[in-house]
Order: C-alpha cells, then structure tokens, then sequence
C-alpha cells in the first residue's frame, strides 16, 4: 500500500495554517516576546547601564525629528548583566567624542556599527584618563566658566561609579553632575 506524503503535509501545515507555538518553539521565542528588529546601517549602542537609554539619546542631540527610526529598549535582560538599555539608529555613525560621551554615563556600552545589516565594527566604551572639552565644571567660580580662553579638563579619578575631577578647581562632579551639563 502507498504510504501518505505525511512529511509534505505536516509541512504544508507547518508554513500555511500560522500555527504560532510552533514557529515559536522553533525560532526559541517564548509566548511573551517581541525581538526588536535589525538595522540596516548605523549604530546600535548595546549594553547600556539600565536606566539610562534616554539619557544616551539626548547627549547624542536626538530630538525625535529624524529622519530614520530608532529604537530604545529599556530594561531588557542581558546575558552579560542582568538587565540593559539598547539604543539603534538607523543612517548614523558615531565620532569617538560622542562614544566618550555615553562613556560617561555607561561605562560598560559596547557601540556596534552596522553597515548592510551586518556588524563591521564592535567597540566597548573607554573613557581616557583625561577629558578635555567634553563637558563643563558644574562649579560656577571655576575659571573654565569664566570668559578666559581656558579648556574645561577634567581627571577621570573613578569611572563606575564616575568621579571626575576638576583641572582648575579641584571639584569632584559624580554622574547626576554630569548629567546636569548636558
Ligand atoms: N544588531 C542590530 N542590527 C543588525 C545587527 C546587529 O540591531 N543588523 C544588534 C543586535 O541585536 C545586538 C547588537 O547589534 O543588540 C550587537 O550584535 P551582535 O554582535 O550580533 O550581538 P551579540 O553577539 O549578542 O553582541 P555581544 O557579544 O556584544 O553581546
Ligand atoms: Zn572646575
């Protein structure tokens, strides 16, 4: 006797009928999750500190009358941490002052350029030993807020949590005076 094409037809079933719990114990997603979708080019800024993605996003000057899409993810688990903030946008490459600048307030990101949906260069944030012109002393008797022509530079005494410390006045500004600046 013939046997059926059971193989063709649980197939057919498989593609056609959207049977989700199946395609999801296939794919490894559980009922509960939405992945965020890939980029195609620009910058996806992983491993955030939880907490502050919208931060990141307003020292990068995004106002939300881009062009591209971008996607904040706030809270998610993490296989490195427990939980992270995700930042992608979509047509934008970073320069290495604004990676210092999420340095500052993520010391354990990791900025991922993507170009034709692939990863083509990681980098983890580091933060020099010293940072010039990046930001303001918050200490308004300092010299670099007055009208000399001095550079604002500051020591980097501890990155996580951030203390840096003044060049002119000596002031230790933590991460809520930083985030004050900008
Ligand atoms: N990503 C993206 N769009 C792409 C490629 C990658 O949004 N076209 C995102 C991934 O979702 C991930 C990050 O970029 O959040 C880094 O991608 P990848 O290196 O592939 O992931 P992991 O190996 O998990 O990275 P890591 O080892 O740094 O944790
Ligand atoms: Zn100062």
């Amino acid at each position: 006797m013939e046997q059926p094409a059971s193989g063709v037809k649980v197939k057919i079933f498989y593609l056609c009928s959207g049977y989700k719990p199946l395609l999801r114990r296939r794919f490894g997603m559980s009922e509960t999750e939405l992945r965020v979708s890939k980029i195609k080019d620009g910058t996806v800024i992983d491993h955030i500190t939880p907490g502050y993605a919208l931060d990141v996003v307003k020292i990068l000057g995004i106002t939300g009358k881009e062009k591209g899409p971008i996607t904040l993810a706030i809270n998610v688990p993490s296989k490195r941490f427990k939980t992270k903030d995700i930042v992608k946008i979509e047509g934008r490459e970073l320069n290495p002052q604004e990676v210092h600048k999420i340095a500052l307030l993520a010391p354990h990101a990791s900025i991922n350029i993507i170009r034709d949906y692939k990863v083509v260069k990681k980098q983890e944030v580091k933060l020099p030993k010293v940072i010039e012109n990046i930001i303001k002393c918050v200490n308004p008797a300092c010299i670099s807020n007055s009208n000399e022509p001095v550079k604002a530079r500051f020591y980097v005494d501890c990155e996580d949590p951030l203390l840096l410390k003044c060049h002119y006045c000596g002031y230790i500004m933590e991460k809520k005076d930083v985030l004050q600046r900008f």
